[in-house]
């Protein structure tokens, strides 16, 4: 087990990789912890969870909202939860948002921590302190910024993970190497995704570096003022397709970040495209889409990321460098005409 701390401005998280699951009862005691999970998770690990108190809600998206939180937390005032019991979130990042959210308001806050279970949970939605849930097609409207006590990954937790969630997971990995990490990229271009599924040490690794990467991001930059803006690469147009069609995250992710490779030709001069773009494809990611254009922008322009004017675009200057150009929105609807 490796284990590492990060001061966040509020607190101090723990991060325990290469953990055993059982290893939580080392972390919190089963009298003093209610974990929340899915149904999918629940289902694929059951005997992980003998013993401890366990509230479990269907697995997707949809659930991602407050009556949601509602039965979570009558089910906790049910099982005599207090102000002393720490909430744990063993799930994806859907588990993690409402774990996270539920324990920063139950009894005004208790202690969270979480044990990813899908790669788009180890390597970003579990990491930063960001929770919270959807209202109506508006994702993460409402929550808060509260750091988790502790991450324990347990990466044999993976094998039962979906294929289309690995190649999900991995756009936020492709993301990663391409605003911060260019000998990352490097090694996703040299192999493919069955590399990393067959061999979990090197998977571990890959995994840990990721959530490392956006963990120094998060702790130099909190509250979103500048690098963890970087983040958001391909997630503008993403979230507007994803809003648009019924795609998964990591494809509509991949499709941003095609289009981005594109803004960032014109914009920064960017020569790379064709790199970014085969390493998609190379990890089963659409990196292009045929949109509707106006209606794409039509949502860009009510983003709640937005200023009157315009959008502050993440663009690469190359792979391993990305930069926050700030686009008017005229500029933005002429880009997404060339595409
Ligand atoms: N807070 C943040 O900073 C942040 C960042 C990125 C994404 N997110 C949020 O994360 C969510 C997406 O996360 P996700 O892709 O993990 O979604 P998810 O939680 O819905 O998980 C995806 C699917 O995989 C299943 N699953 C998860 N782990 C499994 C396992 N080990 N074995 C079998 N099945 C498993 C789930 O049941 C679900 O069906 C979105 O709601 C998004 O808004 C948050
Ligand atoms: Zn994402």
């Amino acid at each position: 087990m490796i284990k590492k701390s990060f001061s966040f401005s509020s607190a101090t998280v723990n991060y325990l990789f290469n953990a055993d699951f059982s290893y939580l009862e080392t972390l919190v005691s089963k009298d003093s912890a209610v974990i929340v999970t899915d149904e999918n998770v629940f289902r694929k690990h059951q005997k992980k969870f003998k013993g401890w108190k366990t509230i479990s809600i269907p697995s997707g998206e949809q659930y991602k909202v407050q009556s949601t939180v509602d039965t979570i937390i009558q089910q906790l005032i049910d099982l005599g939860a207090d102000r002393k019991t720490t909430l744990i979130g063993v799930g994806g990042g859907v588990i993690t948002d409402i774990t996270g959210y539920v324990a920063g308001v139950f009894m005004r806050g208790i202690k969270c921590g979480f044990v990813p279970t899908s790669i788009l949970a180890m390597v970003d939605a579990a990491i930063g302190g960001k929770n919270g849930i959807d209202v109506g097609l508006y994702k993460n409207m409402v929550g808060l910024i509260r750091q988790p006590e502790f991450l324990l990954y347990d990466f044999s937790l993976l094998k039962s993970l979906p294929k289309e969630e690995w190649v999900n997971g991995f756009a936020e990995v492709i993301k990663h190497a391409c605003i911060k990490d260019a000998p990352m990229f490097k090694l996703l271009e040299e192999n493919k995704l069955s590399y990393f599924q067959k061999d979990f040490t090197v998977l571990a690794k890959l995994i840990q570096r990721n959530a490392l990467l956006k963990t120094k991001v998060v702790v130099e930059d909190e509250f979103e003022n500048a690098d963890r803006k970087l983040l958001n690469f391909g997630h503008t147009i993403g979230h507007a397709v994803e809003n648009l069609y019924t795609i998964p995250h990591g494809h509509a992710v991949s499709i941003g970040m095609g289009a981005a490779c594109k803004f960032s030709e014109q914009i920064t001069g960017f020569k790379e495209s064709a790199r970014v773009i085969n390493v998609l494809k190379q990890y089963g990611l659409p990196p292009q889409l045929d949109f509707d254009k106006d209606e794409t922008f039509r949502i860009l322009k009510s983003d709640k990321k937005k200023s009157n004017q315009g959008i502050n675009y993440v663009l690469l200057n190359k792979v391993g460098k990305a930069t926050v150009v700030p686009l008017p929105f005229e500029q933005i609807q002429s880009l997404i005409n060339k595409l």
